[in-house]
């Protein structure tokens, strides 16, 4: 079975089952200013996952397009990977554990329908329970029942703690126990292995994780579980490329067809791969490059450019990361060869990557091109480093704003030749250089949701008035090309070809002040996309929306709209709860025929 045959059968066997099939959203959240990248089928739904209607209903199905970079130290290994694909399937306040469980297992064994992997190879972990809720022995039993049915014999359902069993997407959102499904790859596993002995299995990847039902029944605020949801959701993730591993008999996901093509062609392109001082065996160097690739070409395809922050700095060290690893081997024609790699297993899923080739493949040229020139330098400095010695803070902060190092790299670097880094040093060089910070840096690259705070949220509607008051002022052709809210500001990209004038600027200021001095109800409206496109609601990227869209309207009380726009939310109930003065500080070129605006409330 190919992957391509895998994902279908995947989303027709839920759709039978009277779930709506929803398209990936992009890498990049859209309207979601918490964000850096989704990680995870879930992040795109959150809003629906908190109780907000969602338009295609109540049970949803998908293949989500994923980053993860926290398992970034993992990468090599047989199972993980930066990009991946989930398939999931939700129930919002629909179904919950007896269904979820139960399709899990079908969808896995059956022939007909699903995968039709050995059921005797299966095993289940559970949440065990603590102060926040209780041992799930609802779906110990619903799985005791399953594997009594099916005669597969001997225990293979273990308890766990939060640690393994409680999911949640970062420290604020829904949350919940879960059940975890792993298959034995080795085939030489018996049930009935003592708790101890299956983690064992575990540590020694015998076993893999190939689907999470998460039962996201509590909400979590600031780190802490702080009580029940007002539904009860089903969130359920299976990696695609762990899945297709263990249908196509492989003991790692580089063999199957999501990554050997792209493998195949490193051998041919870069063939003496590995840099000349890794302690790291080259295969490993190998599946690193073939990795990040594919990653950078999707979150480039995506939209993403390298730079030093937020996503653009993951970006920029998956590549010179690459560049590190592949020994110089990364010439523009083979970087030309990898991207068309890449773009042929894609053909026919993820489009953008193919139409695009040329512009991936320059883009990372240019990345590497910009390294090259600083590279050298900088690895000779290193290797002036004696074994055992120690790269002080100074000369930590050197090797990232001379030499273009980032921060991990020269960890990485270091640890192979047996030298220390100075941390906290390094940092308080950065401090005195009011460079990025890399205590901020590594949060981000860590990835998932930042920041959900009131403040972001205030941000998140102005945001949505000052595009609307700059195409009131300056013109329909303006959209937004881009969005990024944190806790102290609202960065905004849209379409426009020249510098906006301060008096136009004061203009949208008003108009979003105005609004918020009215007191403006913020409500959704559900309606098909085609009633949308004809009320003029603003949108980017419709076409990643499915059929039934939520629009925000901002209307005053005496009925003036001043917003209306597609958007996942969240957003202020009211305008009145936005605190302060909306302030535009720097309107500035972002691209060509993009400007970027920085916005702030005082
Ligand atoms: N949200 C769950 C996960 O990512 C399904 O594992």
């Amino acid at each position: 079975m190919t992957s391509s045959e895998i994902r279908e059968r995947f989303l027709r066997f839920f759709e039978k089952r009277g779930h709506a099939v929803v398209p990936s959203a992009s890498l990049v959240p859209e309207n979601d200013p918490s964000a850096l990248f989704t990680t995870a089928g879930m992040q795109p739904l959150v809003p629906y996952l908190m109780g907000e209607p969602h338009p295609s209903g109540k049970r949803l199905v998908n293949v989500q397009k994923c980053v993860r970079t926290v398992d970034i130290e993992e990468i090599g290994d047989n199972t993980h990977a930066t990009f991946f694909e989930m398939m999931g399937n939700w129930s919002l306040g629909d179904y919950f554990k007896e269904d979820a469980i139960k399709w899990s297992y079908e969808f896995l064994t059956s022939k007909e329908e699903g995968l039709g992997l050995d059921p005797a190879r299966l095993y289940v972990t559970v949440f065990e329970g603590d102060e926040n809720a209780p041992r799930d022995d609802e779906s110990a039993n619903i799985w005791k029942k399953i594997f009594s049915d099916a005669g597969t014999s001997g225990e293979r359902i273990y308890f766990l703690p939060a640690k393994s069993n409680w999911w949640s997407p970062g420290d604020n959102g829904p949350c919940g126990p879960d059940s975890e499904m792993f298959y034995d790859v080795t085939g030489k596993l018996t049930a009935g292995m003592t708790k101890e002995e299956y983690l064992a299995a575990d540590e020694r990847q015998d076993v893999v994780e190939i689907w999470n039902d998460v039962f996201m029944e509590y909400e979590k605020k600031d780190g802490y579980v702080i009580g029940r949801l007002a539904q009860q959701n089903v969130d359920t993730g299976s990696g695609l490329e762990r899945v297709t591993m263990v249908v196509q008999g492989k003991d790692n996901i580089f063999d199957t067809d999501l990554l050997a093509p792209l493998m195949k062609t490193m051998e041919v392109r870069l063939p003496y791969y590995g840099s000349q001082t890794s302690i790291v065996s080259s295969e490993r160097e190998r599946r690193i490059i073939a990795d990040h690739m594919r990653t950078a070409v999707m979150m480039i395809a995506d939209g993403v450019i390298p730079s030093n922050t937020d996503r653009g700095y993951i970006l920029r060290r998956l590549i010179r990361r690459m560049v590190v690893k592949a020994g110089g081997k990364l010439t523009p024609e083979n970087v030309a060869a990898l991207v068309a790699a890449v773009a042929g297993i894609y053909s026919g899923v993820y489009d953008k990557v193919g139409d695009n080739i040329e512009n991936i493949a320059k883009e990372i040229n240019r990345e590497i091109e910009k390294f090259n020139n600083t590279l050298p330098r900088g690895m000779k400095e290193l290797s002036k480093i004696p074994a055992g010695g120690m790269v002080s803070g100074a000369q930590a902060s050197m090797f990232f704003t001379t030499y273009g190092l980032p921060f991990e790299m020269i960890t990485e670097l270091a640890k192979e030749r047996n030298i220390s880094v100075d941390e906290i040093g390094f940092r308080e060089e950065m401090k005195k250089h009011q460079a990025l910070s890399r205590a901020g840096a590594v949060e981000k690259f860590k990835g998932g949701l930042a920041d959900t705070s009131e403040k972001t949220v205030m941000l998140h509607t102005c945001t949505h008035l000052m595009l609307a008051g700059l195409r009131k002022y300056l013109g329909d052709h303006i959209h937004q090309a881009g969005s990024n809210i944190t806790v102290e500001r609202t960065r905004f990209d849209f379409t426009h070809p020249e510098k906006v004038p301060r008096e136009t600027l004061d203009k949208v200021e008003a108009y979003v002040n105005e609004a918020i001095g009215k007191g403006c109800a913020v409500s959704i409206e559900q309606m098909p996309k085609a009633d949308a496109q004809a009320r003029d609601v603003e949108g980017s990227f419709w076409e990643k929306y499915p059929d039934m869209v939520n629009v925000y309207v901002v209307k005053a009380p005496e009925g003036v709209v001043y917003s209306q726009e597609l958007c996942g939310g969240p957003h202020v109930g009211n305008t009145s709860a936005i605190k302060g003065t909306f302030k535009i500080v720097k309107e500035e070129a972002s691209s060509a025929g993009v400007r970027r605006i920085k916005a702030v409330l005082e």
